[in-house]
């Protein structure tokens, strides 16, 4: 099994798409199906898992008819993010009512917010996974085959997947996610993170470094290194910022992202490391959550608005050309419309390129849960959101619009969604670029130079230059 595993890693690092299923044209092999929803951590995972999978003889299918085992990675992060995994559940009930035998099992933050509560809730779910516990899946799932339902939600204190490669599912074979650290120690009472993903811990830098390096090898041009909180990365004494150094330093054409940085952890260290590096893009994702000093304490987010305004601040002296995003609550426990006013007039200070934003969903076991009333009528909730998400869209359009007539250097990911005419890619600030292809015949994961000269609130289009 070693040595087929040891293909599978090699195809895949060969940079094929992953949906040629090395294990397909084996015979007697059983097939699992994938779906993943919430975070990119989640997505990460999903190539753990899929790995761990190929490794005892399950081979992908982008099919969910023809999959034995069907499997839901999971979010529990707003009430909404639950109820879309619960209404897909109906949709293979009536696969599997067809198909005895075929195994639905769900891993992620639902699972393991609600554990063997899952398998009474979801009478069609035989296997529940917590994200720890990925590696005890090919037991479970022997177990499971026999009619018994399975159940392991362990969290664990040091468990990160280092060893285990992961295979890219829904690869472009250009950019790869590498997961550096995985739960959170911070307890913003809104999140129900800290119960799903557990206690954070961090992985081996040199395992982040190899994997990095492999990725580059294979032909990949871009890595987003992933955690919750990717600041307070910590191993064997080595930092966020030099851990940064070190993935920079494998090729000046490997560009690197990072999600998500915390504004109370993101470092000068971190920011000197960006401007040093030009591949290191020049793009951070700092949810504000709110503009409101009172709300932020209730969040406990631990920074206060001018805190905040300040981080925005000292990034823009060290690298004016940084890309900004953010995260954004409406509508928590007490918000009064003063307090919902100074989030507005944090995002005009801010000018956010791009942002997501949300209505404020109470969740079960959490500290806001347990200590303040949801008390902003769902209507006002709306209605706040809908102006932030109206004011965003003005600063969204100004930002591209700022951007017509510079010349960028877009690294080609692939032939455009909506057009077969058009290349696309992202310029190191993480805008999205698209350009005619005009008989100009890039290999993916090319860097290629664009003259902005059209822009929507979400894209840039241009031409190259030759
Ligand atoms: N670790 C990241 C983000 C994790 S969740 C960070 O700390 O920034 C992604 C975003 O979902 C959060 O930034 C927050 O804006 C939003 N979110 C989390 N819990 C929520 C809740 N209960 N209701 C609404 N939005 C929530
Ligand atoms: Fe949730 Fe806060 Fe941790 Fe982000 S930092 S995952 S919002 S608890
Ligand atoms: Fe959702 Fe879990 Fe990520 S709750 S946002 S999948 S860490």
């Amino acid at each position: 099994m070693a040595e087929i595993l040891q293909k599978v890693i090699d195809e895949a690092r060969q940079g094929e798409a992953y949906t040629t299923l090395p294990f397909e044209a084996e015979r007697n092999t059983k097939k699992f199906y994938i779906e993943s929803y919430g975070c990119q951590m989640n997505f990460s995972d999903s190539e753990i898992v899929a790995s761990i999978l190929q490794g005892v003889g399950f081979g992908a299918t982008g099919n969910f008819e023809d999959a034995d085992l069907v499997l839901l990675n999971t979010c529990s992060i707003r009430e909404k993010a639950e109820q879309t995994v619960r209404n897909r559940l109906q949709t293979f009930r009536k696969v599997k009512d067809g198909k005895p035998g075929m195994l639905i099992g769900m891993l992620g933050c639902m699972a393991e917010r609600l554990k063997a509560k899952l398998l009474e809730e979801e009478k069609l779910v035989d296997i529940v996974v917590g994200p720890d516990a990925y590696r005890s899946l090919p037991a479970l799932i022997e177990e499971a085959q026999t009619g018994q339902k399975m159940v392991n939600v362990l969290l664990s204190r040091d468990e990160t997947y280092a060893d285990i490669a992961p295979v890219r599912l829904d690869s472009n074979g250009v950019s790869a996610f590498v997961s550096i650290m995985r739960g959170c120690n911070n307890m913003c009472t809104f999140c129900v993170v800290p119960f799903t993903r557990g206690r954070e811990r961090s992985r081996d830098a040199e395992s982040i470094i190899k994997e990095c390096t492999d990725l580059f090898n294979a032909g990949f041009r871009e890595v987003t290194l992933l955690g919750q909180n990717v600041d307070s990365y910590e191993y064997a004494g080595i930092t966020f910022a030099q851990l940064l150094e070190g993935v920079a330093a494998i090729s000046p054409l490997l560009r690197i992202r990072f999600s998500t940085s915390h504004p109370k952890d993101i470092t000068d260290d971190v920011l000197y490391t960006m401007a040093k590096y030009d591949n290191i893009c020049k793009y951070i994702h700092l949810p504000v959550q709110s503009g409101n000093t009172r709300i932020l304490q209730l969040m406990n987010r631990t920074y206060t608005r001018e805190w905040y305004i300040n981080k925005v601040k000292r990034i823009r002296e060290i690298m004016p050309d940084c890309g900004l995003s953010t995260d954004v609550i409406a509508g928590f426990c007490t918000e009064t419309e003063e307090e919902h006013q100074d989030t507005l007039s944090v995002m005009e200070l801010c000018r956010y390129d791009m942002a997501y934003m949300f209505a404020y969903s109470e969740r079960p076991g959490t500290l806001a849960e347990k200590r303040y009333a949801d008390d902003i009528p769902e209507k006002t909730k709306k209605r706040r959101l809908e102006e932030i998400i109206a004011l965003q869209r003005k600063h969204s359009t100004e930002s591209y619009g700022n951007d017509i007539g510079k010349v960028v250097d877009v690294l080609v990911e692939g032939e455009s969604k909506r057009s077969a005419d058009d290349w696309c890619g992202r310029n190191s600030q993480n805008k999205m670029v698209v350009f005619p292809k005009s008989n100009f015949n890039p290999v993916k994961g090319q860097y290629v130079k664009v003259k902005i000269t059209q822009s929507t609130g979400a894209t840039l289009i241009g031409e190259i230059i030759r």
